[in-house]
C-alpha cells in the first residue's frame, strides 16, 4: 500500500526532529504536512473501488507533486537545521 511507506517515514523523521529538538513551530508545520499526506493518501486508498474514483494517472501526478514539494522545501529545511547543529 503506498500508506505504509509514508508512515514510516514520517515516524522516523519526526522522532528525529523531536530528538533534535527542532523548533516546536516547524515541527508542527511539517507534521501537518505528513498528516495531510496520510489523508489524502488514505483518501484515494478508500475510494479506488468506487465508480468515478479518481484516475490512476491524477494520483501519481500528487504523490510526485507532494513529495518533491516535501523534500526540496520541509525536510531540506529540517536537513539544513541538522547541518547547522552538528557544524557548531
Ligand atoms: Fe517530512
Amino acid at each position: 500500500m503506498i500508506t505504509d511507506y509514508g508512515l514510516e517515514h514520517f515516524k522516523t523523521e519526526e522522532r528525529l526532529m523531536m530528538d533534535m529538538h527542532y523548533p516546536k513551530a516547524y515541527f508542527d508545520l511539517h507534521q501537518a504536512e505528513h498528516k495531510n499526506y496520510i489523508f489524502e493518501v488514505a483518501m484515494f486508498n478508500t475510494n479506488f473501488m468506487q465508480p468515478g474514483h479518481t484516475e490512476p494517472k491524477e494520483v501519481i501526478n500528487f504523490l510526485k507533486s507532494w513529495w518533491s514539494s516535501h523534500i526540496l522545501r520541509s525536510d531540506m529545511h529540517f536537513s539544513l537545521f541538522i547541518r547547522k547543529i552538528l557544524s557548531s
